[in-house]
């Protein structure tokens, strides 16, 4: 059995180049579009490979946190600071942060799904961040897709042909929801705009970035249906990345302009592979300063 430089098992990861993410713990109440449970062990190798135990991780562009969460979980980082814009998804973070994580479960535990109950409970604007929280939960499960973005609607069919029901599962979201109280003093939220928060942490040199921005850089710009916030200025990441004092990765779609910018900017860059949501293989890529971590 091998060990890390902090005496944790290493597990090395040989065997099908996509990963099954039928291992991946999940942690987060969110399916979310663009998730990355599919990235868990690359991070988990990435973490491993630092020469000592990241006293930071930032997460400028968090949306479901999987990345966070599992750091937080699995002790990977003292800290984990998760930075999101959008502010349905905010509220969730916000309010778990501020200890509602137990009335959030009660609520998802005790809603009653039916079409006419999601409409009467959707149709209420409300201004309290712990309801804004449950409509979000509510939304994300039932629309299709997980999307939240303008326009964004009821699946219809679902899986299964199950329609809103086919991704509530009321358990096993509160039991999520209340997992992530025991890491909370480990977990700080902010609603803020991800490139502000790395240029504000760009000099600490304890501090290390997971960088997942919405991909409208190049190729199928699929973030523009799939996030409200998705208009993002990649010349500046890629420019913010570059002063970094600590090490960052970036997990971006496979795109010529992306390898450009990365080429630019004097960055490594990797195809990794995944499966999509309706099964079928694709690449991504991984970019950072030195990627030799992913060849072992
Ligand atoms: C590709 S998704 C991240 C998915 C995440 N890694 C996961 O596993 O769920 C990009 C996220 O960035 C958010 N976002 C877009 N522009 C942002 C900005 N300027 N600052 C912070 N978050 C932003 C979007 O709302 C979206 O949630």
């Amino acid at each position: 059995m091998q060990h890390d430089l902090f005496n944790r098992t290493i597990e090395f990861m040989p065997g099908p180049k996509v990963v099954n993410v039928a291992s991946v713990p999940k942690r987060s109440p969110f399916r979310y579009p663009g998730g990355k449970t599919w990235f868990v062990p690359n991070f988990r190798k990435w973490i491993n490979s630092q020469k000592a135990k990241p006293q930071l991780l930032v997460e400028p562009f968090v949306g479901g946190g999987i990345i966070s969460l599992t750091a937080a979980f699995e002790d990977l980082t003292d800290k984990v600071l998760m930075v999101e814009l959008d502010e349905q998804i905010a509220a969730v973070w916000q309010s778990i942060i501020d200890g509602n994580a137990k009335w959030l479960a009660d609520k998802i535990i005790k809603f009653q799904l039916t079409k006419e109950n999601l409409f009467a409970e959707l149709d209420v604007k409300k201004s309290d961040i712990k309801h804004i929280a449950f409509q979000t939960i509510l939304k994300n499960r039932t629309f299709h897709g997980g999307i939240l973005a303008n326009g964004a609607g009821i699946s219809k069919n679902g899986e299964n042909g199950k329609g809103i029901h086919s991704r509530w599962y009321p358990k096993t979201l509160a039991r999520r929801i209340e997992l992530i109280d025991y890491v909370l003093d480990k977990i700080e939220f902010k609603c803020a705009d991800g490139l502000e928060v790395i240029k504000d942490y760009s000099n600490n040199k304890n501090a290390i970035f997971f960088i997942d921005p919405p991909y409208t850089a190049g190729g199928k710009k699929a973030g523009k249906r799939l996030y409200k916030y998705c208009d993002l200025d990649h010349d500046k990441l890629f420019k913010l990345c570059k002063k970094v004092k600590g090490d960052f990765i970036m997990t971006y779609d496979n795109a010529e302009e992306v390898k450009d910018l990365a080429k630019q900017s004097g960055f490594e860059f990797k195809e990794v592979s995944m499966k999509n949501t309706h099964n079928s293989e694709m690449t991504e890529l991984v970019i950072g300063r030195n990627l030799s971590w992913m060849d072992y």
